[in-house]
Parts: C-alpha cells; sequence; structure tokens
C-alpha cells in the first residue's frame, strides 16, 4: 500500500502528524518538494526538535527516509538535522538517502530572497527567506545551478561556483548596490557539506523503483499546501514548487499510479502565512481567539498564522487537483468554545456566484463568501477518541465539510498528541 499525504490549504495543516502515524505501517517515507520553509516538530523523549528537511518517518527506527530530487536541499541545515538526531542515538547512515539531483541551496540564494523581498516593500511575497524561490528559478534558468551531486567533485564545483558568483555578484550590485559574496568561503563550506553528505547521496529513483518492485510500502510526504502550488496555487502568493500532490511524480520519479491512496490534510478552519488573497480571514476577535486556541504560529518563522473560517470552495478544489480520497480533519477541537460556526461553499466574484475556486490572485482578492452557518459547541474535544462520543454539532460540523468538499473525513484530530486521533 503506497500512500501520499498532502496540504489542501495554504500549508500547516498538520501533515507531520498524519505522517506519523502512517509511518508505523511504512517502509520507506519520501520528501518530494520544497525545502526548509517547511517545518514539523518530532518530540524524542520528551524533548522537541524542529526538523525543516528529514522527513517525518526519521524518528522510527527501520524506516528509509528520502529526500528526493524535487526538494531544495539546504546542505548546512540538513546536516544540522542530522547531528541533532545523531545526538539522540539516531544514525542516519544507511536509513536517510539524498537524491543526487536535488538542487543545492547555496547562501548567496538567502541573501537574493531578502534582498528581493527588501525590495518589494509593500509588495513583497512575505517569503521564509530561506533562498527557495532563487534556487528554484535557478534550476528552471539551468545554467547558474548547483545540484547535490557538484558538491562531490571539488575541480568541476569550483568552475560553477566561480561563475555564478561572478553572475549573482553583478546582479547584487546592479540591482541592489549589495557588497560582493566571497566564492573561497562558499567553495569551502560546499566542499565540507559534500564530504559530511557523501554517505547519503545517490540516485533515489532507483532505489524508490526497486522498492515499490519489492513490495515495500511508500509514504510521498507534500510539503506546505496545495494552495501554495507554484502553478495551481494563488500566484504569486505561492512558493516556488508544486507544493500539490501533482508535484510528487516529478518529485520523486514514480508515476501517481502508484499510489493506493491520496490522503489531503485540512485543518477545521483556514490559516496562512505570508501575503495573498484569503477570502476567509477574520482578521478580528474569531482569527485572534483561533490563532490562540489553536497556537498559529510558524514553526519556521515565528510569525503568527492568519485565522479564518473554513473554505470549502478551497479545500474541494485542492481535493479534486490532488486527486484526494480521503480527508484528515485536524485541530477539530480548537472550534470549540465557538456559538455558531461558518463553512464558505461559494464565493461572489464581480456579482457572480462561483464554486470552483479561481487559482487566480486577482479573482480572490474580489471575492465574497457565501457562507452555511452551523451550530458550535462548548465541550472539550481533547480526550475523545470514538466519532459517536463527539458533540452532536461536532459530528456535524465533520459532516458538514464532507457534504462541502464531496470527501469522506477519515481521520479526524482533536489535539497535538498522536492518541488525540479519531479514526472511522
Ligand atoms: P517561500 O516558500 O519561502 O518562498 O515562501 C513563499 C510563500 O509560501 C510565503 O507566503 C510563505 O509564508 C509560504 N510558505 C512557505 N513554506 C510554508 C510552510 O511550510 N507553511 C506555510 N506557509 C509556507
Amino acid at each position: 500500500m503506497n500512500s501520499c499525504v498532502t496540504g489542501l490549504q495554504w500549508g500547516d495543516e498538520g501533515k507531520g502528524k498524519v505522517v506519523d502515524v502512517l509511518a508505523e505501517q511504512s517502509d520507506v517515507v519520501v520528501r518530494y518538494a520544497g525545502g526548509a520553509n517547511a517545518g514539523h516538530t518530532v518530540v524524542i523523549e520528551d524533548n522537541k526538535f524542529s526538523l525543516h528537511l528529514l522527513p517525518s518517518g526519521v524518528v522510527r527506527s527501520g524506516i528509509t527516509c528520502v529526500i528526493a530530487n524535487g526538494v531544495v536541499l539546504d546542505a548546512g541545515e540538513v546536516i544540522e538535522e542530522i547531528e541533532k538526531l545523531k545526538k539522540e542515538n539516531i544514525d542516519l547512515v544507511g536509513r536517510l538517502l539524498i537524491s543526487e539531483n536535488a538542487h543545492v541551496v547555496m547562501d548567496y540564494h538567502k541573501l537574493e530572497d531578502q534582498l528581493r523581498e527588501n525590495a518589494l516593500g509593500k509588495n513583497k511575497i512575505g517569503t521564509t527567506i530561506r533562498g527557495i524561490g532563487p534556487c528554484y528559478a535557478d534550476k528552471i534558468g539551468r545554467s547558474y545551478a548547483i545540484r547535490v551531486s557538484d558538491l562531490l567533485y571539488p575541480d568541476k564545483l569550483k568552475e560553477k561556483l566561480d561563475k555564478i558568483i561572478a553572475y549573482k555578484n553583478k546582479m547584487f550590485a546592479g540591482l541592489y548596490s549589495a557588497e560582493p559574496i566571497d566564492t573561497g568561503k562558499i567553495y569551502q563550506s560546499c566542499l565540507e557539506h559534500g564530504k559530511k553528505l557523501k554517505p547519503f547521496i545517490t540516485d533515489t529513483t532507483e532505489f524508490l523503483h526497486s522498492a515499490i518492485d519489492s513490495g515495500k510500502s511508500v509514504l510521498f510526504e507534500g510539503a506546505q499546501g496545495a494552495l501554495l502550488d507554484i502553478d495551481h496555487g494563488t500566484f504569486p502568493f505561492v512558493t516556488s514548487s508544486n507544493a500539490s500532490s501533482l508535484g510528487m511524480s516529478s518529485g520523486c520519479g514514480v508515476p501517481a499510479r502508484y499510489v493506493d491512496k491520496f490522503i489531503g490534510v485540512v485543518k477545521a478552519y483556514t490559516t496562512r502565512v505570508g501575503g495573498g488573497p484569503f477570502p476567509t480571514e477574520q482578521d478580528n476577535e474569531i482569527g485572534q481567539r483561533i490563532r490562540e486556541r489553536g497556537n498559529e504560529y510558524g514553526t519556521t518563522t515565528g510569525r503568527p498564522r492568519r485565522c479564518g473560517w473554513f473554505d470549502a470552495v478551497a479545500a474541494s478544489y485542492s481535493a479534486r487537483i490532488g486527486s484526494i480520497d480521503e480527508i484528515a480533519l485536524l485541530h477539530l477541537d480548537t472550534l470549540s468554545g465557538f456559538e455558531e460556526l461558518k463553512i464558505c461553499t461559494a464565493y461572489e466574484i464581480d456579482g457572480k456566484r462561483v464554486e470552483f475556486f479561481p487559482a487566480n490572485s486577482e479573482k480572490l482578492f474580489r471575492a465574497k463568501c457565501v457562507y452555511k452557518t452551523v451550530e458550535g459547541w462548548s465541550d472539550d474535544l481533547t480526550n475523545i477518541t470514538n466519532f459517536e462520543d463527539l458533540p452532536k454539532q461536532a459530528k456535524n460540523y465533520v459532516k458538514t465539510v464532507e457534504q462541502a468538499t464531496s470527501r469522506p473525513v477519515k481521520i479526524i484530530g482533536v489535539g497535538p498528541g498522536r492518541e488525540q486521533t479519531i479514526y472511522r
């Protein structure tokens, strides 16, 4: 059984928790897109660790973790994560495989991200400044890219870096009057990163196909969410990868037909960080209440997340493009205490009713929400493990989400712990 878990909103849906639960039945967990802009927390013997690049299955022994070609790898960051786990007696040699064809996020990508955001001022995207956009741009542009395998060939690497840094220095000086960066330091750290990562670097596409051929169970883990997808999200307020499950095939070389189940993760409400349209946003007391109750602050940047009602127009769209079979609805407990709750079931744009989410920011900025209002509940849900034991209003809320998205809700989260999960 191979499954793929992706977010159906603007990221931070809690995919890590779902992946962690499913990883128990998997042999291999694969990250296929994004980079150190993602973040999830793992707990090892009461110690909390924020991981940005290592797949969620990494703390379970016996699971092989793959960072596939579609990821942009911050080599320093992944080494730090590997070393942190080593201190906890989790040795990843032989268990972590990094694609030789993944692209490397260099320090100059992070600098470029920062310089560009600063220059954009109020029009900035609100990126995580992890160098994601500039690295993917160099990948697509081809001429100035560094792949993981380049870290293993010092002479060729030096040649490439000389060319790239000369180009970047001209660009940074011309556009941003920035000080030149020094090739020597970057080259030295690349050599060091290459040495440390060598035991992990391999052809992950070959590995994945032989794992599938031999009947291993593979779990594909998306980063961010479908609405941040570069092609199908709310451009330009998106990340630079195919963050929906559509990115799975190109991001790891395994066709989608090998996936038996696509699971879409949503929160019982909606959040987003950074700029961009957010039709159901509650920039008011309601949003503030959700933020505090749900601890809606970014794992990677610590930024407060924007909060709003559940947007079924957006989630249905993500479910459609993502071939989603079932939904995991998390943070239902966060909604306890509201007298009534709203679910957006359509938009009104320029006087017309719209039910198919337009992945066009200009239209979305003009969208007015048509809401279905349902009764809330005041009970604490955090100890409930059985669907039938939920208050009737909470059951009704889940059913309304199912109807509005035309997908069954099979997993319900009622708290951060693994045991605070209801299966149906
Ligand atoms: P970038 O991926 O750093 O370029 O950021 C582009 C947009 O995606 C910004 O709005 C970020 O806030 C958002 N973003 C990137 N990664 C995440 C994530 O893991 N969760 C939520 N939003 C994210």
